[in-house]
């Protein structure tokens, strides 16, 4: 089949999209094309890359990339992972620190900012534009920018600065990073990577669905709730049923959260309250928040309480908790989700010992609760991929209690505007290719 614009267009209304948009292989690969290679697509942390010569690769929609900090200058580069002689990827793992690279093939080597710098046996390339000193040979550079040390690449050279992307989403990577007594993060307790066989949108719709946590997690928190109440009195609550027993709160509870979109798909759930807002202090947090802010400020930044807030289409965060979950699509029908956590810096390292434990109890493939929602996005999957129905809903709360908040728009809770909002973005990418219209 071949989506036309108008096809496309005819794909998302106003409160209904269509069931293949998560099912059909063509779609995937238009998405990939139209947005992860035309828009900001979150690469890393710039403390991944914390030493010269350190690396981190990842792909880009569907193209091999390279985030390296230059060997020399220090910067930050974000390169094409693909030798410039035939092709095959110069950095093979997932991570590492290189003086240069040097492609496993025939040899050929590169510096950290990508200059080719070396090829074996020299002989045999005269009269050709074969040589090191032909900048077209050297690893292909990809526009990146950071903010506040989180680094965003987009394979488009057009379109908006990444801070003109983010907007006033970005509040929630400043307010994670407030968070730090000493202003700073870095990402600490390794990654949990790992394949979901579901559509990439799955992931993602989720995150602010909330009308499914006190369904879906009802078993994990009705045994949470049943330890709870057979604690002897006078002893505290374990750490792991504090972070799982407000996935059980009520509907009113999500309703008060409330919940905020902005442009280019971006939202977030939770405001001066969220699901992370009843957690016990950490013993030395205060202090040490008291000793760089002072009171005032301190109190300030830790009245924001936000659950996940997403950066359309590939990085979504949790501010409070002080982890973020990278979308990584591999196919129509599977996507690797990353999360890294991070600590701190100049907070104990009980803060750090929490996130993790969140981690782990949430978002990990042996979560309590994580694998509740992984049940679901592959019963979605399995379930759109018949033609019972053709239409996938999120009308609720349609044009109601929603107001203005800066460039945000802010609404109740439970309401499907984050919804809306993502596929108003998809619409807006999908349908503003500069490409042909028809897709053979
Ligand atoms: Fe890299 Fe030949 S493909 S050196």
């Amino acid at each position: 089949m071949s989506y036309s614009i108008e096809h496309i267009k005819n794909m998302v209304h106003p409160t209904k999209i269509h069931r293949t948009i998560y099912t059909d292989p063509e779609l995937y690969q238009l998405e990939m094309e139209r947005i992860f290679e035309k828009t900001w697509i979150y690469v890393g942390h710039e403390s991944q890359v914390a030493n010269p010569g350190d690396y981190l690769t990842m792909n880009i929609g569907r193209r091999p990339a390279i985030m390296v900090r230059d060997s020399k200058s220090n910067e930050i580069h974000v390169l094409h992972n693909q030798c410039t002689h035939r092709g095959a990827k110069v950095a093979g793992k997932t991570c590492g620190n290189a003086r240069a690279f040097r492609c496993c093939y025939h040899g050929w080597t590169f510096k950290t900012d990508g200059k080719i710098i070396g090829m074996p046996h020299k002989t045999g390339y005269d009269g050709t534009d074969i040589s090191v000193d032909n900048p077209d040979l050297n690893l292909k550079a990809i526009r990146s920018e950071n903010y506040r040390g989180f680094v965003f690449a987009n394979l488009c050279d057009d379109g908006p600065d990444l801070e003109g992307f983010l907007g006033d989403a970005a509040t929630s990577i400043d307010n994670m990073i407030d968070r730090s007594p000493d202003g700073e993060l870095e990402i600490a307790g390794g990654v949990l990577r790992y394949r979901h066989k579901c559509n990439w949108k799955f992931f993602v719709d989720n995150l602010n669905d909330t009308m499914h946590p006190m369904v879906t997690h009802q078993s994990v928190d009705d045994a949470c709730q049943a330890y709870m109440d057979e604690l002897p009195e006078g002893v505290t609550r374990s750490k792991e049923s504090e972070i799982i027993s407000p996935f059980g709160s009520s509907y009113k509870m999500f309703d008060d959260m409330g919940v905020s979109v902005g442009h280019n798909g971006h939202a977030y759930t939770g405001g001066k309250t969220s699901i992370h807002s009843s957690y016990s202090e950490i013993p030395g947090y205060l202090d040490a928040m008291h000793a760089n802010y002072g009171v005032e400020k301190t109190e300030e930044i830790l009245s924001i309480n936000r659950h996940n807030t997403i950066y359309y289409p590939s990085l979504t965060i949790k501010g409070a908790i002080q982890a973020i979950r990278i979308v990584r699509p591999i196919a129509v029908d599977e996507t690797e989700i990353e999360t890294w956590t991070f600590r701190l810096k100049g907070a104990p390292d009980k803060m750090l010992q929490r996130t993790m434990l969140y981690s782990r109890l949430i978002n990990s493939p042996s979560s309590m609760v994580g694998a509740d929602d992984l049940e679901a996005y592959v019963r979605l999957q399995e379930g759109l991929s018949s033609g019972g129905s053709e239409w996938v809903d999120m009308s609720r709360f349609v044009d109601r209690e929603q107001h203005k908040e800066g460039n945000m728009i802010r609404a109740i809770g439970t309401s499907d505007i984050s919804l809306r909002n993502q596929y108003q973005a998809w619409l807006e990418y999908m349908s503003a290719s500069k490409d042909e219209q028809e897709v053979a």
